[in-house]
């Protein structure tokens, strides 16, 4: 088995695992050192030529050839990783997975006062006030040490060594979890075949007394049961709540149904509910759980790709009405969200395909990374292919995007301002939705006729470059996203923005794309418009819209 050491600068990782390689016979590998012999230069050194992001493609090189987790039961290779290594998520994919990983957590007032005393210079902390330093390295990184075990590193040496023993001797899990977050608006955790322990631990967290699971049909089939089943051989009385499949279980009258069903149950104000499905199923049971006795607690375990890298974030939860969607609902953020890919194997491609609409809009807001990813591995991932399940890239993909929107509705949760960035695409997206009826055109599908609206009424302002343009237009025709026009007019889409329009307050403000991210404008002119609705509805802009946009 490979251990791998991860914590801050100053835990000892390299003091405590060549001593733990020692005593074991194992073989014991820095991760900084083996970076230092592969580029013949040192970290130092690396970090003045070329920079952190040089340094950081070294070290994911480095993180690639230590190959596959060693399968032997006993430990044989110690890896100490440098500070930062885990900060990408495909590192942590590689560290984490069939691995034991460690994370020496010490204060950052102990660890200052330790690389004050060393005589090796990490270049993240020269010159700067060691404990400051430490103090803002530990915010940004602790949810990328956290899925690992946590051993207090203040200790002697010797008796960590036996603590990374003990925790060693269970062995790797068959799970990886990559990263784990307290935030504002609950804890977040990402993984692969985490859901039930994460449950449990929430549930245990919540001093629960029993799992009260809600779900649908589909989901509870291919999620649901064997969360269930994996609760209940932990101790835990499950209780089970079924809702209808899909859009059907966002009516009023199914809260209700489900609402009577909690009191049947007693269930009281102290209690947790787990939502269990898609995005309708969590919005619904999100619903349920901040109106039932006035709210109570929920945790979220999306089963879509849309739930985990959207809709089950961020505390919007509603019901629709026959006059419209999600018009009936509250803010009511649960306290966790658990999103685990393995969940996603089952999911139609269909609804793979079209969750990267609203993927690439994450990647316009200004995650170039992410853009990238998409770019080489969209394909893979809209037709359910293993290998993004396989390589990582699919939880990277998950964690770019939720992150994204736990960073967004953390600073503005009732949206006010900054939230409404999150509605690029939308504004002819949910228009071209309501016309051609939710039935017919997926929510992610939408959004991509969206982004190519917005993109067009862009470059009509000249505010975004047309190569940026472009690429985002090709990536959307290699996804297969937004190529056939819908089966919608101009008129119809006007009709439903002017329904947005109302609620806005007689203005429609637009989120537009600019090179490297968005913009808002509410001044935008009505030819602009039409050429962003041509260009959504895959049409030839009116000549009017052309001639006037050049004038402008
Ligand atoms: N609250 C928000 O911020 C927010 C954001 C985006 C979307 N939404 C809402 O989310 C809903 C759409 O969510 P969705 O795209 O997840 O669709 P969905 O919840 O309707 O699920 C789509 C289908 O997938 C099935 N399914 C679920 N998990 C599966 C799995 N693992 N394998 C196979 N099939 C599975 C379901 O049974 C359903 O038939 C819409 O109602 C939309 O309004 C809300």
């Amino acid at each position: 088995m490979d251990v791998v050491l991860v914590g801050l600068p100053g835990s000892g990782k390299s003091a405590v695992g060549r001593r733990l390689a020692h005593r074991h016979d194992a073989t014991f590998i820095d991760l900084d050192e083996m970076i230092e012999r592969r580029v013949g230069r040192s970290i130092s050194a690396i970090f003045e030529t070329e920079g952190e992001a040089g340094f950081r493609g070294h070290e994911r090189e480095a993180v690639h050839a230590l190959g596959p987790a060693d399968s032997d039961p006993r430990i044989r290779r110690v890896i100490a990783t440098g500070g930062g290594a885990v900060v990408d998520p495909r590192n942590r994919w590689y560290l984490y997975r069939g691995r034991v990983a460690v994370w020496l957590r010490a204060s950052p007032v102990i660890l200052g006062s330790r690389l004050s005393h060393s005589a090796n210079v990490r270049p993240l902390i020269a010159g700067r006030d060691p404990v400051a330093a430490l103090r803002e390295l530990a915010t940004e990184r602790d949810r990328f040490y956290s899925p690992a075990l946590e051993i207090g590193s203040s200790a002697p040496a010797g008796a960590i060594v036996r603590a990374v023993e003990a925790r060693a001797a269970a062995g790797p899990t068959g799970s990886v979890m990559t990263m784990r977050a307290e935030t504002s608006i609950g804890r977040v955790e990402i993984g692969q075949g985490i859901a039930a322990s994460s449950v449990y631990v929430a549930l245990q967290r919540q001093q629960a007394s029993r799992a009260i699971l809600l779900s649908e049909p589909k989901a509870w089939e291919v999620a649901g049961a064997a969360i269930a089943a994996a609760l209940a051989a932990g101790g835990w009385p499950v209780e089970r709540i079924l809702l209808p499949r899909g859009e059907r279980a966002k009516r009023l009258r199914v809260v209700e149904r489900i609402s009577r069903e909690l009191v049947r149950l007693h269930v009281d104000r102290k209690e947790t509910l787990v939502a269990i499905g898609g995005g309708a199923l969590t919005d619904t049971a999100g619903f349920v759980a901040a109106t039932y006795l006035r709210g109570v607690s929920i945790v979220q375990v999306p089963t879509t790709l849309v739930g985990q890298i959207d809709a089950a974030l961020g505390g919007k939860t509603a019901v629709d009405l026959p006059e419209g969607k999600n018009l009936v609902g509250a803010f009511h953020q649960p306290v966790a969200f658990v999103a685990d890919i393995a969940l996603l194997a089952t999911l139609p491609t269909r609804q793979l395909r079209a969750a990267l609409g609203e993927a690439v809009k994450v990647g316009c807001l200004g995650d170039e990374r992410l853009l990238e990813l998409i770019e080489q591995d969209g394909e893979a991932i809209a037709r359910g292919d293993k290998q993004p399940f396989e390589s990582g890239s699919l939880a990277e993909l998950v964690e770019r995007c939720a992150w994204a929107k736990v960073e967004v509705v953390t600073a503005d949760e009732r949206d006010a301002g900054l939230r409404m960035t999150l509605n690029l695409g939308h504004t002819i997206g949910h228009g071209i939705e309501a016309a051609a009826g939710y039935e017919t055109i997926l929510h992610g599908e939408a959004v991509a006729y969206g982004l190519r609206g917005a993109f067009a009424m862009a470059r009509a302002l000249d505010i975004v470059p047309e190569e940026r343009a472009r690429r985002i237009g090709d990536l959307l025709d290699r996804l297969g996203l937004a190529l056939a026009a819908p089966r919608v007019t101009a008129e119809m889409v006007h009709e439903h923005m002017a329904t947005d329009k109302k609620r806005g307050m007689g203005r429609l403000s637009w989120v537009l794309p600019t090179e490297s991210g968005v913009v808002v404008r509410s001044d935008v002119p009505p030819e602009v418009v039409e050429i962003g609705l041509a260009a959504a509805l895959r049409t030839a802009p009116p000549t009017h819209a052309m001639e006037a946009s050049i004038r402008l």
